[in-house]
């Protein structure tokens, strides 16, 4: 055999690895983005082993000492990857040995990489997580930012993308506000989850050495061990957690995409993107087209199906270690990227959003997303709301069938409809007077509304505190 194809695990056969499946097998393509997590948790492990005596302080120094050595060769990019040596894991130990001699071969005493490249994701999972919150946070900053700016801005409120009722532009942008507090409470879980330590566990049924994994477990500030060895490496719920966590994520920004692309359109004209956040066509001289949130909108595919891909991977698969979870790392990397790109430039895209009041106010006025109050102001004088509903219906009908809206009736003209109708009830159908009218817990008016920018802040405000500054 030569010494090119000669394996960390090569002592049981007698012929190499053939080429092809070398390179199928190997994953130092992916997983070494995982270096930083393999180091760490590496370093937290012989310090155990020296503190248990299962290895010398001589060689702890020594293993520790090689290994930040590689971990700034790796920072730098000087560090060169075999895909012979398949993983991240056998990398970093056999540049580790090259360099140090036989206390390198003393690291991977009572471990096994089944139980390294699962500390190594949580690791890497928990930490991104808590990157992902952070980003989640500034997206909500920015919605709030953008609600308070322009809080008094009247817009119609949608069902079935008919114009419904009046609403403060600033509801809308808060009910986005709010699914991403669930966002970030769902990552949360994920932390949770993430954060258990499971090494210790061997390659499947624990080790014969006296280790010490609460030790290692603090060191790497877990908060809880795994207490099944062979739950512990073949566990990927916190994997399958965090892409379903961030398909919802997705699902969320692909709906304010879609309506930030209708709002753009010269159908609405609602808001303008800023050009910075645009592209124009090679052919069309005059477009300006929404790209990002059409590729956020894109993009949200792309995260749910890895989310499918990993659901499907761990389905039916026995206990406990299998080589099939070597592919929990793509998909989850990708749509780590995909979620904290797509969240970065969403907040600034909102940043840069021009609102156009004028013609959502345009949009309340011509039309009659107030009907629901002019049936309400009968009901508020006696009348049963299910016969307000029919009068309110036939001055609607008859408004069409003139080209007119509610506004432009005369007092005298509501009185044929109905004797209780006053010189009151053109106020009473103000965009102003409907928006301000719906002050239920909740609901769209101005009090109701800064509620939500007073409570959004200090969400926020617990939120950075959960994550700490780190
Ligand atoms: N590269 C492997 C993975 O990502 C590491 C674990 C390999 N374990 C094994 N028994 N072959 O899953």
């Amino acid at each position: 055999m030569t010494d090119k194809n000669k394996k960390l695990w090569g002592g049981r056969f007698e012929k190499s690895t053939d080429e092809m499946i070398n390179e199928f097998q190997a994953s130092i393509g992916f997983d070494k983005r995982l270096y930083r997590e393999d180091i760490e948790g590496s370093i937290a492990h012989a310090t155990m082993l020296a503190a248990q005596k299962i290895i010398s302080d001589d060689d702890r120094d020594k293993i520790i000492d090689g290994l930040k050595k590689i971990r700034a060769e790796i920072d730098e990019g000087k560090f060169k990857f075999s895909v012979d040596l398949e993983d991240i894991h056998m990398n970093v130990e056999k540049a580790l040995t090259d360099r140090i001699g036989e206390a390198g071969g003393r690291l991977h005493t009572a471990r096994s990489r089944n139980d390294q490249v699962a500390l190594d994701m949580h690791l890497h999972v928990r930490r991104q997580t808590r990157e992902v919150q952070r980003l989640i946070v500034g997206l909500q900053r920015a919605l709030v930012d953008c609600a308070s700016k322009h809080r008094d801005v009247i817009m119609p409120g949608y069902t079935h993308l008919q114009r419904a009722q009046p609403i403060l532009f600033a509801h809308h942008m808060l009910a986005y506000f709010s699914m991403l507090s669930r966002d970030f409470e769902r990552f949360d879980g994920v932390y949770q989850r993430a954060d258990i330590m499971p090494l210790g566990a061997g390659a499947l049924a624990g080790t014969t050495f006296p280790i010490d994994r609460q030790m290692t477990a603090q060191l790497l500030g877990f908060n809880r061990i795994y207490n099944n060895s062979l739950d512990a490496v073949s566990d990927r719920d916190y994997v399958m957690e965090f892409l379903s966590a961030a398909s919802i994520l997705m699902i969320h920004l692909s709906r304010l995409s879609e309506e930030i692309i209708l709002w753009c359109s010269r159908e609405f004209s609602f808001i303008e993107l800023d050009d910075a956040h645009c592209t124009g066509s090679s052919m069309m001289p005059q477009k300006k087209n929404p790209d990002v949130p059409e590729l956020v909108r894109g993009k949200s595919g792309r995260v749910i199906g890895h989310l499918m891909a990993m659901l499907t991977t761990v389905k039916s698969l026995p206990l406990a270690y299998n080589k099939d979870l070597q592919e929990d790392k793509e998909g989850l990397f990708d749509a780590i990227d995909t979620i904290k790109f797509s969240l970065a430039v969403f907040a600034q895209l909102i940043d840069g959003m021009k609102i156009r009041a004028e013609n959502m106010r345009r949009a309340v006025e011509e039309d009659f997303s107030n009907a629901t109050d002019l049936a309400d102001y009968l009901v508020k004088r006696g009348v049963p709301f299910r016969e307000t509903h029919a009068i309110a219906g036939r001055i609607v009908h008859d408004c069409i069938a003139r080209g007119i809206y509610l506004k432009d009736l005369t007092v005298d003209e509501y009185k044929k409809y109905s004797p209780l109708f006053d010189d009151d009830v053109l106020e009473a159908i103000k965009p102003e007077t409907c928006v301000g009218n719906r002050n239920s817990l909740g609901g769209t008016s101005n009090r109701q509304v800064e509620n939500q920018i007073d409570s959004a802040r200090s969400i926020i405000d617990d939120e950075l505190s959960t994550i700490g500054d780190e």
